[in-house]
């Protein structure tokens, strides 16, 4: 049976380019659906696709275009409870405590006094994020009581409602570099080491890749990780705390690879086309039975 693949995006990036060389070259059916054009009537399943792989940037439109293809009964990859926890980085951090998986202490207050209160226990520095974002952006390192009184404030007074909630977490003094590992199903494929001079080490933000080996330790890690916030195709982003070891800071749903494929030798989008198959295949639990079967 042909499978036929629906990408949907945003915008082709050098990840949906590279995706699409390889959909291209082993002469798969596919689609790219742009989400700026994308109409989904609710109520009449559109059947025009066996899987879905899911690759928008706004995180709003991924969870809900992946609802409506689930109730549809189309896997996706990954799957809308996927992105409802690695969207959020509460919900990550209760899903990775509720599994056991090591990760930074981690606070939530509500109120400005409540959060100030919460960060002179936690003691400085703490680092305080928005609930829902990526690319390092408005994380901040808080070093001392007066910054922590700025930020909050400002938090209070400009922020939208993600920023209402307060997400405090102790700061990880780590070796100028966090690690990558890039989970598919059960296999941790490979991972990096970001490098910066800066403590927030995106490569979004300037941080330099290099590889880093996978060891059992990391393996593991890596797997228990995905296997926390329920599988697929993940990035887990990994924090070395002198005392405590490996701990996860957070996993990403919609994962970029652009800088990965030659550090690591490994290759990322074939990987990821062949679980998306597997999928497509009905091989992957925990996904709706393949839309073929309705139709
Ligand atoms: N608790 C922490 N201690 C030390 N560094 C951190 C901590 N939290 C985040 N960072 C650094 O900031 C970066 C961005 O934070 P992250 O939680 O991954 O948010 P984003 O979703 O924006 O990538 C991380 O990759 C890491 O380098
Ligand atoms: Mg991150």
């Amino acid at each position: 049976m042909a499978v036929k693949i629906g990408m949907l995006l945003s915008r082709v990036r050098a990840e949906e380019k590279l995706l699409a060389d390889e959909m291209e070259r082993r002469g798969l059916d596919f689609e790219l659906i742009d989400d700026r054009q994308l109409i989904l009537p609710m109520d009449q399943p559109v059947r025009r696709w066996d899987v879905i792989l899911e690759r928008c940037i706004q995180h709003s439109r991924a969870e809900h275009a992946l609802r409506v293809f689930q109730d549809w009964g189309i896997p996706t990859v990954n799957r809308w409870e996927v992105a409802q926890i690695c969207g959020s980085k509460f919900m990550t951090t209760s899903a990775l405590l509720r599994a056991g998986v090591p990760t930074p202490r981690t606070v939530i207050a509500f109120t400005e006094e409540s959060a100030l209160e919460a960060i002179e226990q936690m003691g400085y520095p703490v680092v305080i994020k928005p609930v829902v974002g990526s690319w390092g952006r408005m994380v901040v390192k808080i070093n001392d009581r007066d910054a922590a009184e700025a930020v909050i404030q400002h938090k209070a007074t400009l922020g939208n409602f993600l920023h209402s909630i307060f997400y405090i977490q102790e700061y990880i003094r780590k070796p100028g570099r966090d690690i990558r590992s890039f989970v598919v199903g059960d296999e941790t494929i490979c991972a990096i080491y970001r490098s910066s001079e800066h403590w927030i080490t995106n490569t979004a933000r300037g941080g330099r890749a290099s590889n880093c080996p996978v060891t059992p330790e990391l393996d593991a890690l890596s797997r228990a990780a995905a296997r926390a916030v329920g599988g697929g195709v993940l990035a887990i982003d990994i924090l070395e705390d002198e005392d405590r070891g490996l701990l996860v800071n957070e996993v990403n749903y919609t994962m970029e690879f652009r800088n990965s494929i030659h550090t690591t030798g490994v290759n990322i989008p074939a990987r990821v086309i062949d679980y998306v198959l597997q999928v497509a295949r009905g091989e992957v639990e925990g996904q709706p039975a393949s839309a073929v079967a309705f139709s």
